[in-house]
């Protein structure tokens, strides 16, 4: 009988510290970093999201010199910088950036690449042996390189499976397309990719 007593409290006890490991953050929110760069919010709000979920620290990248209000402009400039490999000094400072672990780097699509300021960011940040997850919106066209380069730049790091929506297309006045009813389904499928990559 007191046996049988013996194996029902460890059972129980077994049992207790499993639902509490199963329960616990998986990571610890304070070295979560979420860095974006976002010219019409679409990538900043996957950010919040992504933030929403995991904790962390949320960071926009802005520089030192903004591109054009222009789109056309814009596009021009980009095209020419990633011609020549011109990195856009950044105006963002992250202090202390060996304090996180995990590091989320979301982007929009330009000119099916990697933005520039975005390439600077990895260029200029010692991220290795810390895991990098790329995110991006996009104005139809999808990611092109852009996963691609972030593979290449980060070759210490460890880069998971990046996501993408569809977010503004501003060539047609479309801007912050996340809203309303697209921000609940990106919403869901944010938390569907964090839990396939076990981040929650
Ligand atoms: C300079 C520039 C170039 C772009 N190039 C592309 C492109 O090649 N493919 C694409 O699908 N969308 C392209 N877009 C659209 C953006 O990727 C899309 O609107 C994205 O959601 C913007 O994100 P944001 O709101 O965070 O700035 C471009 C936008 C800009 C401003």
């Amino acid at each position: 009988m007191i046996n049988m007593k013996r194996i029902v409290f460890l059972l129980t006890t077994v049992l207790c510290v499993i639902w509490v490991k199963s329960n616990a953050q998986l990571i610890a929110p304070e070295k979560v970093l979420v860095v974006y760069l976002s010219r019409t919010n679409n990538t900043k709000a996957v950010a919040e999201m992504i933030q929403k979920n995991v904790g962390g620290t949320l960071v926009a990248l802005e520089l030192e010199k903004p591109y054009p209000q222009n789109y056309q402009e814009t596009v021009a400039q980009v095209s020419s910088e990633n011609e020549t490999g011109y990195l856009p000094p950044l105006k963002t400072k992250i202090e202390a950036i060996e304090k996180y672990d995990v590091v989320f780097v979301g982007f929009p699509t330009w000119g099916m690449k990697l933005p520039p300021p975005v390439k600077t960011f990895f260029k200029q940040y010692d991220l290795s042996g810390k895991t990098i997850i790329p995110f991006n919106t996009n104005g139809g066209y999808g990611i092109g390189s852009s996963f691609q380069t972030v593979k290449e730049l980060c070759l210490k790091s460890k880069v998971l499976e990046g996501f993408t929506v569809r977010g503004g297309s501003e060539r047609d006045g479309q801007l912050l397309m996340i809203k309303t009813d697209k921000a609940k389904q990106t919403e869901a499928d944010v938390k569907k990719w964090l839990l396939k990559l076990k981040i929650i």
